[in-house]
């Protein structure tokens, strides 16, 4: 593939030719005058410069880009010799079969014909012309320049050649892919993110919640944008008439909302008319974030699993397709599928329910795929099984993860090689901690030792290499800096329990957590110099952080073990425990843990593992920052209100 054409030099077809001719193709771009192509021209011209500024590209490769297309008001001329072509006229059924039948007549025979529709059907559009076989759905997102989704969408005809040579294209100009299975309008991402803007539009009609209220949750639940800043941003005239096109196609499950339609008729476009359901003349909305949790933020994400169900059952997608989708494209800051297993299909389910109930409205009526997940168990992640299957528990082959109470336990598990450490059990830690992470019902994560002679006795020396010192360099710092930075940055409290020996690797892997308690006969060290090397994940720096100096300069040159009561007395234990109460210490301080803010927890951490790594000045900063920040979470208005009222606190993490 050499030569593409596209077809359309309008919002999306400048963008998708500029992506191509980034890419190397040589690009004809098509459209119906001469002063239109000039425009798109000038628009390519002006996002090279753009790039070029940032120094993302060279003046000469700008240069070279822009040389690569060409413009024509010619379809034949452009297609003659394309191996691709990708139209981009407006969204008009006959419009685009009229471009389609002139592009078959003149494309050579192995041409694929591509079209960007949004809402109309692939097939449609095929049986204009003689090859449907070779028409797919090639679905860009605004801006195309910076979008990194192409979602390609394979009609009743297109073969599985036509399919794996146009996935294989969009991963050439530089995009990543999802494939639509089936030819259905709205195709995945629309479908889904047409749902939760519906939720968000009549949620405010009928008054639940105010249009700031919906975004200020939204954002609070990690979308960089508000629904309604992005339907702003999108424009309010095309989303109505997408959403038009689903109501048409699926019945009472999409209702066009009249808030909508109002906005539209009194021209109110969003950000390129000034006003939409925000004033943009003076830029970017500020939404105060104060004002979420006034609105339910499950309520998006169930519609979104109904959504996801449905398009699974009809076969258009598996889940990590649609997640990964609406990641890339609408920068969900998690997928559905995944979202409602760590919600709960139970949860979810019965949400809807109560939604469709309360307003009779069969938006909300929950897909025929969630009540089979609930009839048989698949209730997510707490049953390890929902839309994924989660094995988590057993496919550890060094380490054993176990759930007490709301304590995570991650107990390293080679107890006839004192729990030594191997690059394995560095990868299984790191990913036991971001499944704990994940796990809402978790608060705390502790860290010990099987058997009853060591914590972790330090890096099993057979499994790294010592005869290729640049492999162990390399091996040892990236799974230092994935696991070490991991458990600086973890948003849970993390406690070793050092439950015997602590020695080399095992007393970094200690001082790496946030609170250490050991057994009176624990015995602690840094012997790696009596084998004539040093530590080599954070012995030095990090001991000498936690007792000074001189005492991390006595334990690390002497290579002497120290005893539990020893670690106590410099600070290198927080507490020291008989061996029998070990767990039921952990488990305490868990629960008293518990009982806190998580966000303060987590933030005055952050604020202490970063200050102590750098300047007072630098320290300050993040920490007046990470401190305001707090102000504005629910949990620091119930902390001063419980303050003043003297009575207990009940924190949300939120
Ligand atoms: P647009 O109106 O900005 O551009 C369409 C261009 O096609 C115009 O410049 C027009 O002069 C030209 N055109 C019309 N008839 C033609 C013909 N016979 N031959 C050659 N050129 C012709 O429209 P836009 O927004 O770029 O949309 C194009 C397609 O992309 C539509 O199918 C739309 O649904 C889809 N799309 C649009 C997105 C958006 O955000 N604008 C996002 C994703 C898809």
């Amino acid at each position: 593939m050499r030569k593409v054409a596209v077809i359309g030099a309008g919002v999306m077809g400048h963008g998708i030719a500029q992506v191509c001719a980034m890419a190397g193709f040589e690009v004809s771009l098509v459209d119906i005058s001469e002063e239109i192509l000039k425009r798109a021209l000038q628009q390519i011209m002006q996002s090279l410069n753009k790039l070029v500024e940032k120094g993302a590209i060279t003046k000469e490769d700008a240069t070279k880009v822009f040389e690569r297309i060409k413009t024509s008001l010619s379809i034949a001329e452009a297609v003659k010799d394309a191996d691709v072509v990708i139209e981009a006229v407006p969204e008009n059924l006959e419009l685009k079969r009229q471009v389609f039948r002139q592009i078959d007549m003149h494309a050579p025979p192995h041409t694929i014909l591509a079209s960007n529709t949004s809402t109309l059907r692939i097939t449609d559009i095929a049986a204009a012309t003689s090859r449907p076989s070779r028409v797919v759905g090639t679905h860009f997102f605004n801006p195309p320049q910076l979008m990194p989704l192409v979602e390609v969408v394979k009609g009743e005809q297109t073969s599985d050649d036509t399919i794996s040579e146009i996935l294989n294209f969009v991963s050439k100009i530089g995009k990543q892919s999802i494939l639509c299975k089936k030819d259905v309008k709205g195709f995945i991402v629309n479908r889904i993110g047409s749902q939760v803007f519906e939720e968000c539009l009549w949620a405010v009609y009928r008054g639940e919640a105010t249009v700031e209220e919906v975004d200020a949750s939204i954002r609070a639940a990690g979308f960089p944008m508000g629904m309604f800043e992005l339907m702003d941003f999108i424009g309010l005239d095309p989303l109505l008439m997408g959403l038009r096109v689903l109501e048409e196609a699926y019945g009472d499950r999409f209702k066009v909302p009249p808030l909508l339609e109002d906005l539209v008729k009194k021209g109110k476009y969003g950000r390129k008319s000034g006003q939409g359901f925000y004033d943009w003349s003076k830029g970017r909305p500020l939404i105060k974030l104060e004002l979420a949790g006034k609105y339910d933020i499950n309520r998006v994400w169930a519609v979104a699993v109904n959504e996801a169900a449905h398009l699974i059952s009809e076969g258009v997608a598996d889940p990590l397709t649609i997640d990964r989708g609406m990641k890339l494209a609408q920068n969900f800051p998690a997928g559905p599928c995944e979202k409602g297993d760590e919600i709960g299909i139970d949860n979810i389910f019965n949400l809807l329910n109560e939604l469709y109930q309360k307003h009779n409205d069969a938006r909300y009526r929950p897909a025929p795929l969630l009540e089979e997940f609930i009839k048989s168990n698949r209730l997510g992640r707490k049953q390890g099984i929902g839309f994924y299957e989660y094995k988590a528990a057993k496919k550890f082959d060094t380490i054993l993860v176990e759930k007490e109470r709301n304590v995570g336990w991650i107990i390293l598990n080679r107890p006839e090689k004192m729990n030594a450490i191997t690059p394995k059990m560095l990868e299984e830690v790191s990913l036991a901690l971001d499944e704990l992470e994940r796990d809402p019902e978790i608060r705390c994560v502790a860290i010990t030792g099987a058997g009853d002679r060591a914590f972790c006795a330090g890096a099993d020396i057979s499994a790294f290499s010592l005869t290729n010192p640049m492999n162990e360099f390399f091996m040892l710092y990236k799974a230092r800096k994935d696991l070490e930075s991991k458990m600086e940055r973890y948003s849970k409290p993390i406690i070793a329990a050092i439950n015997g020996y602590a020695l080399g690797g095992g007393l970094e892997l200690a001082m790496a957590c946030d609170l250490r308690i050991a057994v009176d006969t624990a015995q602690l060290g840094q012997p790696e110099v009596t084998i004539g090397i040093i530590p080599g994940w954070g012995g030095t720096y990090k001991l000498a952080r936690l007792v000074g100096i001189a005492k991390a300069k006595e334990i690390s040159m002497l290579g002497k073990r120290i005893t539990a009561q020893e670690a106590l007395q410099i600070g290198l234990v927080n507490k020291v425990v008989p061996k029998d109460r070990l767990k039921e210490e952990v488990l305490s301080t868990a629960s008293e843990l518990s009982r806190l803010p998580p966000l303060a927890l987590w933030l005055v951490k952050l604020s202490i593992e970063a200050g102590s790594q750098t300047s007072s000045d630098i320290a300050r900063l993040i920490e007046v920052a990470l401190h305001s920040l707090l102000f504005s979470t629910e949990d620091a208005k119930e902390g001063f209100s419980a303050f003043l009222h003297k009575r207990k606190p009940e924190f949300k993490g939120k």
